[in-house]
């Protein structure tokens, strides 16, 4: 952790152009993945397209979380269970915690709780058929028992993904509106105040976009590997 010392500027690039991209692209994709489980069966083809796509970016997001740029990284938001109580309490109490510029402990808890529940989702699904038309393309490798499982993981989980999605959803116009931090703008442009914050480390952590491709493609090679060749 640095101390602002020098005359720096105001803001500072917390979300990298990838973790912006993965974010809107992911929110575009579950709402057609939703939107696609609903529509009739013909476009179940259309619901297993945008599964795979959120399956690649689950795994890019992944080789982000630990070779990306300091805020991407998970082992700078991963939190102890004291600091995320602590974190917790100041948001219902008078007295003010420390400001984080990166996810803080409570959206860090979120996040990794989100990531999960997609990940649980899109591998359910590979596995996942309707009985009629429709089978993920690992179906034909397990049990018809093993395959009725994950269909049935695939049903109830995405209730709870779709309760966690709400109280993020609900969490980032709270602070919005009660704590008057804008949280959802930094999410559109990468920036934020640095005002107050202690975790902020010098722009020089940035990566390059070249290496956030590579990730893409090795984690586009991989889905591709799973249902096309495996
Ligand atoms: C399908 C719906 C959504 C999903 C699955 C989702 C998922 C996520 C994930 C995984 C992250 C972590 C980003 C990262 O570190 O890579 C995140 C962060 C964030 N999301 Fe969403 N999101 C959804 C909808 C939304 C919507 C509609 C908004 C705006 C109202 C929003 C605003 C944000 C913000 C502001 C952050 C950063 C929070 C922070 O500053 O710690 N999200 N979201
Ligand atoms: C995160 C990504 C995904 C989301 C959000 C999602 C969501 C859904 C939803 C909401 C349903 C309807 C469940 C119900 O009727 O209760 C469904 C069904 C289904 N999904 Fe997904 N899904 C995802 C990924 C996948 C993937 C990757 C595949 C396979 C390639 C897949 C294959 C299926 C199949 C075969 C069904 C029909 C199951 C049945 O009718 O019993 N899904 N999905």
């Amino acid at each position: 952790m640095q101390k602002n010392t020098t005359n720096q500027a105001d803001t500072l690039k917390v979300w990298d152009l990838p973790v912006r991209l993965f974010h809107w692209a992911l929110v575009s994709l579950v709402i057609g993945a939703v939107v696609t489980a609903n529509l009739p069966i013909a476009y179940m083809e259309w619901h297993m397209r945008i599964g795979y796509a959120i399956l690649t970016l689950l795994i890019f997001r992944v080789l982000w979380g630990i070779i990306g740029p300091y805020y991407a990284r998970f082992q700078n938001f991963i939190y102890s269970p004291k600091t995320v109580l602590k974190y917790a309490q100041s948001l219902f109490l008078k007295h003010k915690d420390r400001h984080y510029l990166g996810h803080n402990p409570m959206g860090a808890l979120m996040v990794f709780l989100m990531l999960l529940l997609l990940v649980i989702q899109a591998i359910s699904g590979l596995f996942s058929s309707d009985d009629i038309f429709t089978d993920g393309p690992l179906v034909r490798k397990v049990s018809s028992d093993l395959s009725d499982f994950f269909t049935g993981i695939h049903h109830t989980n995405i209730i709870l993904l779709i309760i966690a999605i709400i109280m993020h959803i609900c969490a980032n116009l709270a602070y919005w509106l009660f704590k008057k931090e804008n949280l959802i703008a930094p999410m559109i442009h990468g920036r934020k105040e640095k005002k107050g914050a202690e975790d902020w480390v010098p722009q020089t952590q940035d990566k390059p976009v070249w290496l956030a491709l590579i990730c893409f493609t090795i984690s586009a090679l991989i889905v591709f590997y799973i249902v096309e060749i495996y």
